[in-house]
């Protein structure tokens, strides 16, 4: 891992002058800086991070009463737990006494969480149970005390987290994607496989490059081969548009092939973006697998394969790529100012065994060796951006188009705040 130098001089003066020059010119990759600025990184979590809706988990993960997850997010970590009414809760993992972390594994079954310190321990609920000894405190009231809470919301089997306990709604904006996600029933989907990837680059690095497809050709020739984005529009358009002609008939669900886009400056609310749209596969490939072939059981409602695939945008952060058989969602989360995790999360049809009717390294070839790829790219990207020549270059204006989308909403977030 390379050692990332802080500027000397760096302040918020020095980044509102660096945020107005970036605003300046735009359609250019954006200068080391922001890559390279402890105080940029400690806005970013502020002022994007904590204020986005953020995938958590899936229901099946925190299925049984006292079930929990903890998602790490910056040096944070949120439990997700479902407690004894069966309601899900997001709730901050720190003491209210004096912060010690109240839960330690990142997932389990626990009746209350017992702060490992002084012993004060909290219902799954977030409610404070018992503080020990505290009764002669005069005044002091437990209710007072509970542990801090985010917003959650669960939207087809999917949690999402947002840290302000104030956030806007996600569920209205969600609902705009309604028909063609449900075609997957995600809520009664099994997770096949799950894996964190720790990428040893600046979390925006690592979100920019999923948002283009500049780099499919030359980095990942397995994919490429079968998925169209790697093509300019106006190069694949037939394909797409005989796919999305015959998607309706073909997979039985109405709306499938349906678009939406509201995302970054354009969300609903903030941190809410929502997109779906449909693309091709090449002739004679019906799903993301190593030859194209299908690797798992149809999922949810879908009939037959179309030879398209969905791809989906949900919070500022998290995506799903969704094939008829399965499904594969990313999400990521700044660890550092240096330190990104990718999470990716595979999921089947609820019914399919594995060994049976599915094998799971055959479902997750094609995303694993990506993400490899990636990884590689990404991590090679960083020490060039990070080093003393670097100059920015322009963006490609189609290829690139989401990835300015990001930017231009980065840029404009931190300078409103700056
Ligand atoms: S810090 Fe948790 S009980 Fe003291
Ligand atoms: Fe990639």
């Amino acid at each position: 891992m390379k050692l990332i130098a802080t500027d000397v001089d760096d302040s918020i003066q020095k980044m509102n002058n660096m945020l107005r020059a970036e605003l300046e010119r735009p359609g250019h990759a954006i200068a080391s800086y922001f890559y390279r600025s402890h105080l940029v990184y400690q806005q970013e979590l502020t002022e994007l991070v904590f204020r986005s809706w953020l995938y958590a988990c899936h229901v099946s993960e925190i299925a049984a009463p006292g079930d929990y997850q903890l998602l790490e997010i910056g040096e944070d970590s949120v439990i997700l737990v479902r407690d004894a009414a069966g309601e899900i809760h997001a709730l901050m993992n720190i003491c209210r006494h004096r912060g010690a972390r109240v839960c330690e594994e990142s997932s389990g079954n626990r009746k209350t969480f017992v702060c490992p310190y002084h012993g004060w321990v909290y219902n799954t609920d977030g409610s404070l149970k018992a503080a020990r000894e505290m009764e002669i405190l005069e005044g002091f009231d437990p209710s007072d005390h509970g542990l801090k809470r985010a917003s959650v919301v669960v939207f087809m089997g999917l949690v999402f987290v947002n840290c302000d306990p104030g956030a806007p709604d996600f569920r209205g904006p969600l609902q705009n994607i309604a028909q063609p996600l449900g075609a997957y029933d995600l809520e009664h989907a099994k997770v096949a496989h799950r894996q964190t990837y720790r990428v040893d680059a600046n979390w925006k690095l690592v979100l920019e490059n999923y948002l283009e497809c500049y780099h499919c050709a030359t980095s990942h020739r397995a994919y490429a081969r079968m998925h169209t984005l790697k093509e300019r529009d106006c190069k694949v358009e037939p394909i797409v548009q005989a796919m999305l002609d015959r998607t309706e008939e073909v997979t039985g669900v109405k709306g499938m092939g349906n678009g939406y886009e509201r995302i970054y400056l354009d969300a609903e609310a903030f941190g809410a973006c929502v997109y779906h749209s449909r693309y091709g596969l090449y002739d004679g490939f019906l799903t993301g697998s190593e030859n194209g072939q299908p690797v798992a059981p149809l999922m949810g409602h879908i009939q037959d394969y179309d030879g398209g695939a969905g791809d989906f945008q949900m919070g500022p952060l998290s995506f799903m790529l969704n094939y008829p058989d399965h499904c594969v969602l990313y999400r990521f989360i700044p660890r550092s100012l240096t330190a990104t995790d990718m999470e990716v999360v595979w999921f089947v049809n609820g019914d399919a065994r594995e060994g049976v009717d599915y094998d799971r390294e055959k479902v997750t070839w094609l995303w694993h060796n990506t993400t490899l790829e990636d990884e590689y790219i990404i991590t090679r990207n960083s020490e060039g951006v990070n080093s003393h020549f670097f100059e920015p270059g322009p963006y490609h204006p189609e290829f690139e188009a989401t990835l300015q989308q990001f930017v231009n909403w980065y840029l404009e977030t931190l300078s409103r705040v700056a």
